[in-house]
């Protein structure tokens, strides 16, 4: 896995890196770049292995393990953002046992919020499969959200819909709507889900569609702007002095390369390709 693409050139000017096995982190990506204009972004897309949400466990915490050796080698960073519920779920614990000097922000699902918010204490949390099977998202109900009634749903198209939306701009809406529709619980009482949690970071980019496709209205639950605002709470604080030139952020691909669609797609974000 390691390869000239995934080398850097550590310095003084140390990256924050941002990794997804897509574009799903650039919904993280960009929180975080309002937030922290004086930081310079590696996008790391684990493209090679998209999606995530298929692989088996071992296999894909060993593989992101691996990952992060070249990268933190590579890039020297100040820190690491998974913005990666599928890799986080399952790998976070092992990339801070691998790597403690690091330090890596995660993105899990949004479920302690959901259950804060909700009135009819019905929550779904949608999600690749890989996530809704993890034992950290089971936890993470245990835990947080005992007095709700929570809904896992694995969806096994939505991400790969979102990659071809922002690439082509297009998406079948009734294929969106056969995803989102067993997060829409009626109970006998009249109550009905009034929260989705979207807990893969791919899912922002459908929300519109997936307004229009629902049978009621809910609160959809993005949490990109919490995590960037938990990376920007752990890093160094800048000094006010800090110029503002707007630095190089770059996005790399473990492919070895986009095409001149996603190439296009990565400049919209600020990043070069
Ligand atoms: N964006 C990833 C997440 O937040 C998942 C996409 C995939 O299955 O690769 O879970």
């Amino acid at each position: 896995m390691t390869g000239d693409g995934l080398r850097g050139s550590p310095g003084p000017d140390r990256p924050v890196l941002v990794l997804d096995s897509g574009i799903g982190g650039l919904t993280v990506l960009r929180e975080a770049r309002v937030l922290m204009p004086e930081r310079r972004f590696v996008y790391v897309v684990d493209d090679a292995a998209f999606p995530y949400g298929n692989w088996e466990e071992t296999a894909l915490r060993g593989r992101l393990v691996e990952l992060f050796g070249d990268l933190i080698a590579g890039h020297d960073p100040l820190a690491c953002v998974i913005a990666c519920n599928t890799a986080s779920t399952l790998a976070l614990d092992a990339l801070r046992a691998a790597y403690p000097q690091m330090t890596f922000v995660g993105t899990v699902p949004a479920i302690k919020p959901a259950a804060e918010r909700t009135r009819s204490g019905l929550v779904s949390v949608l999600a690749t499969p890989g996530t809704v099977k993890r034992q950290y998202t089971r936890d993470l109900v245990e835990q947080w959200a005992t007095k709700c009634e929570v809904t896992l749903v694995a969806s096994v198209n939505l991400a790969a819909l979102a990659e071809t939306y922002m690439r082509q701009g297009l998406v079948e809406e009734a294929a969106v709507r056969a995803e989102i529709a067993p997060c829409f619980v009626e109970k006998d009482d009249g109550r009905r889900t009034d929260i989705v949690v979207l807990a893969c970071t791919h899912y922002p980019f459908l929300v519109n569609r997936m307004r229009k496709m629902a049978p009621w209205p809910v609160d959809w639950l993005d949490p990109a702007e919490a995590i960037a605002r938990r990376a920007l709470s752990i890093l160094p604080k800048a000094s006010p002095d800090t110029p503002m030139t707007r630095h190089d952020d770059t996005a790399l691909f473990t492919s070895g390369g986009a095409d001149a669609v996603t190439r296009r797609l990565m400049q919209g974000f600020g990043l070069s390709a």
